[in-house]
């Protein structure tokens, strides 16, 4: 089936239904990992949601065998909750065991968003790096590197895979290219791959944890990869897909949009506020809420509460009952929130302080 939509890592396309991913872009369900990774709140609760190629990974997990996890990160403003997903599904795959390979993507930064090299480099120091280990990053079995500083090996990978695409194919993945995205699209593939070089660590089964956003760039690699087998023996990338949060407006949590979200060095009273003014799924009055009940599906409130701040399922569970029953209001549910939330970043800034040395150590070549 030929199919009208194409994600744009670049846009900002909604993709609201995840459900079609499934049928039209071959992504598959996770449930049937659910259960045996459950110590994941993400995957527990169908956050993390589709895979390709995920049995290789449970395969390793389960052996006891070397795998790699890689990801990239965009060095583009406030580290913020939604960025926070990602923080906790690599420091969980450093828990495991994984080879943990971690990039800034510096350079696409500055050839498809118009950030400067320096800039760059301050938001992956102070906004990312900092926060990852304030979250729980350490150096264990982690290679951290800037797209735009690092070795040879990689940057010849990066030119060897121009012999294995053609214009015509990006152009049909992309739409409309520039030098900057094709340069990009290529270093993102050289990322994925790349450990898997002789250089490194040869052939190893890797997965991605990304946004569905960034499903094109899997697919173009998982092609090239598969392209070559003769120069190189390289395992195909799996993948994983989460949701994305939505912002606390409603919409699109967006880092141009602070009211759309919590960054994690957001300060105790904006934060308050923040909550305050949140889309809750609450009723027009306070007698149609009891008598009727919230609707958790579409409250940001709630949704903070399922993403990040109750670990425990049994409680969550009080929260959604007592939401529906309409025995809680959103009033105090906020208060009960931004309480939590604020002993959370309390505690997060200041581990914060402690993290220098650690990522110190983690820029250390
Ligand atoms: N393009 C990704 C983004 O916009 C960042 C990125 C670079 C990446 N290299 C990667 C993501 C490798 C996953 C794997 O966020
Ligand atoms: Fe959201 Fe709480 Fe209101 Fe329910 S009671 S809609 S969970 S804020």
């Amino acid at each position: 089936m030929k199919h009208e939509k194409r994600i744009d890592p670049w846009g900002t396309a909604d993709i609201d239904d995840y459900r079609n991913l499934f049928d039209e872009f071959g992504i598959k369900p996770f449930d049937k990992f659910r259960e045996k990774l459950s110590d994941s709140r993400y995957i527990r609760r169908g956050i993390v949601f589709g895979h390709r190629d995920f049995e290789r990974i449970m395969e390793c997990i389960e052996g006891n065998k070397k795998f790699v996890m890689m990801t990239g990160l965009m060095p583009s403003g406030k580290f913020h909750l939604g960025h926070k997903i990602v923080a906790d599904q690599i420091i969980w795959y450093q828990g495991i065991g994984a080879e943990i390979f971690l990039c800034s993507a510096d350079l696409e930064a500055y050839a498809v968003r118009g950030i400067d090299l320096e800039t760059a480099r301050r938001i992956t120091i102070d906004e990312y790096l900092t926060n990852y280990v304030a979250l729980g990053l350490t150096k264990k079995n982690l290679t951290f590197w800037f797209q735009s500083d690092y070795v040879v090996p990689y940057y010849r990978f990066r030119d060897m895979l121009t012999r294995k695409v053609t214009l015509n194919e990006l152009k049909a993945i992309y739409g409309s290219l520039t030098p900057g995205k094709i340069l990009s699209v290529l270093t993102q593939s050289a990322d994925i791959l790349h450990p898997q070089l002789p250089e490194f660590l040869g052939a190893t089964p890797t997965v991605v944890p990304v946004g569905t956003d960034q499903d094109p760039h899997m697919r173009l690699t998982r092609d090239l990869a598969a392209r070559f087998q003769s120069e190189f023996k390289l395992i195909l990338p799996s993948s994983t897909y989460h949701k994305f949060m939505r912002g606390l407006q409603g919409g699109k949590m967006s880092s141009s949009e602070p009211k759309s979200y919590i960054a994690l060095t957001d300060d105790p009273e904006v934060v308050m506020k923040k909550i305050m003014n949140s889309k809750t799924g609450g009723r027009a009055t306070i007698r149609e809420h009891r008598e009727k009940g919230g609707i958790p599906e579409r409250c940001m409130v709630y949704d903070l509460f399922l993403y990040h701040l109750i670990d425990d399922d049994e409680e969550l569970e009080n929260i959604y009952r007592d939401c529906r029953s309409g025995d809680n209001v959103c009033g105090e549910c906020k208060a009960v929130c931004s309480e939590i939330m604020i002993k959370f970043l309390k505690e997060h800034q200041r581990r914060r302080k402690r993290s220098e040395r650690i990522v110190e150590k983690i820029l250390e070549k």
